[in-house]
């Protein structure tokens, strides 16, 4: 049994990071575009993967918050991970959504789809009053997902503890705006299945 739930959406099945997938895991954050965008060391190692997904899998059961692993439903391939976190770090925004995609799978709105998934289960599940995303200014792929996601960048430059190097853009949307937002319905107006 594990806290994180499994959600389903039009193309996606965002489920539980399993052991078995560690190899794909490990793969994806060894991809440069990956390691650069996310500022992982070069060398990043099976170990390490592991260790994040236990990490991942870890928030779920401590705070009912964590990411996905995402699986395109009609291959089962592993697509990467995406969804949600708010670790213990008092200069933290609060509840982010994020996104890291295999970049064969880029261009095909996974991430805006597991982004609407996510923010369904924060705003709807969870009851959060607002969710954010902590971005690099270099990051335009992610920002475009935010943008399309209908979070809007309400702090250029926050120097966080955990990145105290480069400052990051705080990006937010409130429940209000979620509520009406055109995402939040599905296309056939029955609403993200959850
Ligand atoms: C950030 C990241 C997940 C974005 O992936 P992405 O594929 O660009 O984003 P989306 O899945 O939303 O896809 C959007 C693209 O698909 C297109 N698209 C096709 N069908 C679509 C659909 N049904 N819905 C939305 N977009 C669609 C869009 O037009 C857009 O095209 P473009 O790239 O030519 O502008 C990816 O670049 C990544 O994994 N980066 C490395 C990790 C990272 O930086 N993570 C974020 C840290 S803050």
């Amino acid at each position: 049994m594990t806290a994180c739930p499994t959600l389903v959406t039009e193309r996606l099945i965002l489920r539980p990071l399993e052991e078995t997938d560690l190899d794909a895991y490990t793969e994806l954050l060894m991809i440069p575009e990956i390691g650069r965008s996310l500022r992982l060391a070069a060398d990043v190692s099976r170990a390490e993967a592991w260790r994040a997904m236990a990490q991942w899998r870890g928030q779920w059961e401590l705070r009912g918050s964590g990411q996905w692993a995402v699986e395109e439903r009609s291959t089962g391939r592993f697509l990467g991970r995406a969804g949600l976190h708010h670790p213990e770090q008092d200069d933290w925004p609060g509840l982010e959504v994020g996104w890291a995609l295999h970049p064969s799978y880029w261009g095909q709105g996974f991430a805006t789809e597991a982004g609407v998934g996510s923010m369904a289960y924060a705003f709807e599940v969870m009851g959060a009053r607002e969710v954010f995303s902590v971005i690099l200014p270099d990051n335009d792929r992610s920002m475009a997902v935010a943008r399309r996601l209908g979070l809007t960048l309400v702090e250029e430059e926050r120097v966080l503890s955990s990145y105290p190097d480069e400052p990051h853009g705080i990006w937010r949307i409130g429940r209000d705006e979620w509520d009406e937002s055109p995402l939040r319905r599905g296309r056939d107006g029955s609403g993200p299945l959850l």
